[in-house]
């Protein structure tokens, strides 16, 4: 990483001073201003971080003009095609594609640690049957610290890649177990004998009085779901696992932050909302009315499923997903209304000067809940398969800001309260 010094042009009386700009391998240059409060007494205010680079990071690429999305490199459209989930996560925490035996100790570390302690599963029984599974799994990850605290040192690079494994290895369980329990059926273990997708699936639809044959088909489209979603660097979920961490806090805590993040309909909730937002659209002649409803000012309404923080271009994963829909549909012989009418949606989005101004196209979200559903997913469940493809990411971070510890995160603030004022005195 390259280090050039630039006139930060503050002001005349600053003009003497100047700050070093950050060059990453790709995309924008960062100014560094750590030494500018010290330097200069100002802060730099970015309330949204729009135009704020929090970390270093080697593991994911977006350039959103472009529409490019790439781990390690590596372009998320070539993994969705040619990669699997537990490749793609070892790719992601260790920085590079494993060999055949890399692999194999991998996944059997995985499977090693898939169970959940039977102490874990009793948790389920405090929340209410009709709880939303991100809530139970914000609560059940949390209370993993319980379980792995005293017995882990995160000093202990060996401990620490454990917990990332225990992690990525329990949270399908704790997702299908949320949902199990919503519905009153005995949780199935997992299976050793198939894959992460296939095994999240027989958790999740098999009861454990019969068999269950997975589809292969949806095995395939869910494992190409969980590596669209496995990563998007410093987004809100991450960060926030990463501000978490930056304390030294427990690893498992950092990532049920990381989960509450995610559960909000700005983030990964989405596309539960687009689900529910096609549902009320109900038929295609409703839609001029949705996009009005969207553009209106005095309407707090969003077209959900469309614009991105970072893609002011296709957010390449959602071609993926639509394309996967497609296939998953007319596998399974079902033709979804829904389908038809978010196809026309988006193209009638596409052509409005609205969304053409503001380049809003559809986020990966947008396609998502359509297929999940088909796949037989409860829309209350479409963000818990996001939080389980998206530890992955959170847990590779989590280890990265390990090796590169700054201290703790401590954003400062532009006050804008009372200034120094006296308690009144008592007569
Ligand atoms: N529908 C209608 N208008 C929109 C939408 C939308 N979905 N998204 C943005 N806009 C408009 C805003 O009203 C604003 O208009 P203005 O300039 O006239 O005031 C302009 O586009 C810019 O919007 P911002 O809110 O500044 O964009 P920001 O980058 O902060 O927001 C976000 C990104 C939160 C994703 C936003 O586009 C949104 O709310 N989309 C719907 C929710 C969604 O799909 N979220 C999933 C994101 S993907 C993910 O987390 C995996």
């Amino acid at each position: 990483m390259g280090k050039k010094y630039v006139n930060a042009a503050l002001s005349e009386s600053h003009d003497k001073n100047s700050m070093p700009v950050l060059e990453g391998t790709m995309g924008p240059h960062a100014v560094d201003i750590q030494a500018m409060y010290e330097q200069h007494g100002l802060l730099a205010f970015d309330p949204g971080f729009r135009s704020t680079a929090s970390c270093k990071s080697a593991i994911t690429f977006v350039d959103g003009g472009a529409g490019v999305l790439l781990y390690r490199g590596y372009p998320i459209d070539e993994l969705a095609q040619h990669s699997n989930f537990v490749e793609v996560a070892y790719l992601l925490m260790f920085g590079e594609l494993p060999d055949d035996s890399e692999l194999a100790r991998f996944r059997a570390s995985i499977e090693q640690h898939n169970l959940l302690h039977e102490q874990v599963l009793s948790f389920y029984h405090g929340f209410r049957r009709d709880a939303h599974p991100m809530a139970v799994m914000v609560g059940v990850v949390g209370a993993l610290s319980a379980f792995y605290h005293d017995i882990m040192d995160i000093r202990d690079p060996r401990d620490r890649i454990n917990a990332a494994i225990r992690l990525i290895a329990k949270m399908p369980s704790i997702a299908a177990a949320s949902y199990t329990y919503s519905i009153g059926r005995p949780q199935r273990y997992p299976n050793n004998n198939l894959d992460y997708a296939s095994n999240f699936l027989q958790m999740l639809f098999g009861a454990p009085n019969k068999e269950y044959e997975v589809d292969p088909i949806l095995a395939r489209a869910l494992d190409r779901i969980l590596i669209l979603h496995a990563d998007h660097e410093q987004n809100a979920s991450t960060s926030t696992v990463r501000m978490a961490a930056s304390s030294g806090a427990n690893p498992f805590a950092c990532i049920a932050a990381g989960i509450a993040s995610l559960w909000g309909p700005a983030h990964g909730g989405a596309n539960e909302a687009v689900l529910k937002m096609l549902v009320d659209i109900g038929t295609p002649k409703n839609i001029p009315k949705v996009i009005a409803r969207a553009k209106d000012k005095s309407d707090s309404f969003r077209l959900m499923g469309f614009g991105h923080r970072i893609y002011k271009n296709f957010d390449p994963r959602s071609k993926v997903i639509q394309q996967s829909a497609r296939e998953v549909l007319a596998h399974l012989g079902k033709d979804d209304p829904l389908l038809d009418i978010a196809m026309q949606l988006e193209e009638i989005a596409l052509k409005d000067e609205y969304f053409i101004e503001r380049k809003l196209y559809p986020n990966v979200d947008f396609y998502s809940g359509i297929l999940l559903r088909a796949m037989g997913f409860p829309v209350n469940m479409f963000t818990a398969v996001f939080a389980v493809a998206r530890t992955a990411g959170w847990a590779s971070h989590w280890l990265e800001l390990q090796e590169e510890s700054h201290g703790i995160d401590r954003p400062r603030q532009l006050y804008i309260g009372k200034t120094l004022r006296h308690y009144p005195k008592k007569k």
